[in-house]
């Protein structure tokens, strides 16, 4: 992917001191949908913050973090990452900021099925060249990063189909974390794991978050796992208007 002028000054201008992520009177609604899905007064994130985030199935937690994303985007609202406000952004510059600044591991990992394991992990820095640099080297960082989510050269080398939905998960988890992003965003990234696996995935997760000093917003249903977070959102409770009667509703 080729980095514009326009997209380049959207990524550079980024501080750390400014929060990673800063919603207000944030109301997203779903094409031929009668009510919000989401509507919430106020959200803020602040760089290295570990953030558990939790709610009912359907209460729009994946809606959330697409919009964080900027995979879809507002109704009404503000919405910034690291202090661009996402909606006066180009698709274009959408993209570019959180190839850059977003490390992502989807509810259904997104990985490309017919490519390696560590091709995957490297096509993060194929699409931004900020993350390939932060990375210093970006193959042996890939590796690194896999062998500490517990992927030998094996099973680093086998296409992604050609693995369990657990090592899936972890492979999706590197891909995130390579290049220090600002703000790692995690969709039910446990969900695959078995209680060892899943220790073992939460200690790397925060280790590698706390050496990168990236941000975390990590959303599960397992509450047990909240208890190892400093902060917790409930989603419904954060959410006014019909998307909460909504919520409540269900
Ligand atoms: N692409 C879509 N088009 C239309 N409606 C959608 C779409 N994706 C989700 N929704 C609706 O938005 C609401 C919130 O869905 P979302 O996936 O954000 O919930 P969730 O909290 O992540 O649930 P889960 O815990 O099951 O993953 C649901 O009512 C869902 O049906
Ligand atoms: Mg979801």
């Amino acid at each position: 992917m080729t980095t514009t002028a326009a997209t380049a000054t959207a990524s550079s201008t980024t501080t750390t001191t400014l929060p990673v992520l800063e919603a207000r009177d944030l109301t997203f609604r779903w094409p031929r949908a009668t009510r919000d899905c989401l509507d919430i007064a106020s959200l803020r994130v602040d760089p290295g913050e570990a953030v558990f985030l939790r709610g009912p199935s359907g209460s729009g937690k994946s809606t959330l973090l697409s919009l964080i994303a900027g995979v879809v985007t507002p109704r009404a609202g503000r919405l910034k990452l690291l202090g661009h406000e996402l909606s006066t952004c180009s698709g274009r510059q959408r993209d570019q900021l959180r190839a850059d600044h977003v490390g992502f591991i989807f509810q259904q990992f997104n990985l490309l099925p017919y490519r390696s394991a560590l091709d995957n992990v490297l096509l993060t820095c194929e699409f931004s060249r900020r993350r390939a640099a932060l990375a210093v080297q970006p193959r042996e960082r890939a590796q690194e990063l896999l062998r500490r989510m517990g992927l030998g050269p094996e099973l680093i080398a086998r296409r992604a189909s050609e693995l369990s939905v657990g090592q899936q998960q972890r492979v999706a988890a590197a891909r995130a974390l390579i290049g220090h992003p600002d703000l790692v965003i995690a969709d039910e990234p446990t969900s695959a794991l078995d209680d060892a696996h899943r220790d073992a995935f939460m200690l790397i997760l925060r280790e590698v978050c706390a050496e990168s000093g990236s941000a975390l917003l990590f959303v599960s249903h397992d509450t047990r796992l909240a208890a190892r977070f400093p902060r917790c959102l409930d989603l419904p409770a954060l959410q006014r208007g019909s998307a909460r009667v909504e919520e409540a509703a269900a």
